[in-house]
This record gives C-alpha cells, structure tokens and sequence, in this order.
C-alpha cells in the first residue's frame, strides 16, 4: 500500500523539491529492487510524475540541472 502518486491525492510537495524526490525515487524505488534503475529511467520517471501532477509543462524532460532547487508546489 502507497500514496497515490499522481492526481489530487499525491504528496509530493512533501518531498520539497525535485532533487529530493528523485534521490528517494533512485535510492529506495522500485520497492522491490531498489536503485535497480538507470539514472536516466529515474528522470524520465521523475518528469513523468511531475508533468501528470501539473507541477511542470507537458513534454519537459528534467535535466539533473534543473531538478536541483526545483519546488514541488503546483
Ligand atoms: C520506478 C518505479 C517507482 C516509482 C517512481 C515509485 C515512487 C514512489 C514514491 C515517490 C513514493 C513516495 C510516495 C509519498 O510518500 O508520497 C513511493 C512509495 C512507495 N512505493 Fe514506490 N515507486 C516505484 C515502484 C514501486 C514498486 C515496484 C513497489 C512495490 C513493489 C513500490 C512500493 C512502494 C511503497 C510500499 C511505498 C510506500 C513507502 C512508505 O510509506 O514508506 N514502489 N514510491
């Protein structure tokens, strides 16, 4: 059992800003084979999640530049 990740029921403003969700995302995701993924999968993932939560526009893919001091708020 999770939180939704997507939708009005997701808490990703808890995790700050972008760069903090993606070292939880890289470090501790997917639960079943943690960091198994390559650094640009978790990117992609991390847009995906952000573009389908209306935090950034459709079709941008965040470099690890601009995830730094990103804000989670919508
Ligand atoms: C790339 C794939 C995945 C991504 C991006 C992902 C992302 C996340 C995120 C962002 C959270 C935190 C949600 C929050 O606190 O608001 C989370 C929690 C969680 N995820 Fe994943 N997840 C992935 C795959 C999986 C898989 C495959 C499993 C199960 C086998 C899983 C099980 C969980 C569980 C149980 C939690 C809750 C952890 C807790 O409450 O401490 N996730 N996931």
């Amino acid at each position: 059992m999770a939180l939704p990740l997507i939708g009005p029921a997701a808490d990703l403003e808890a995790f700050v800003n972008a760069k903090f969700l993606f070292d939880y995302i890289s470090t501790i995701m997917p639960q079943d084979a943690p960091g198994s993924l390559s650094k640009q999968d978790y990117l992609d993932v991390l847009s995906f999640l952000l573009v389908e939560n209306g935090i950034v526009p459709g079709e941008r893919v965040m470099t690890p530049n601009q995830i730094e001091n990103f804000p989670l708020q919508k």
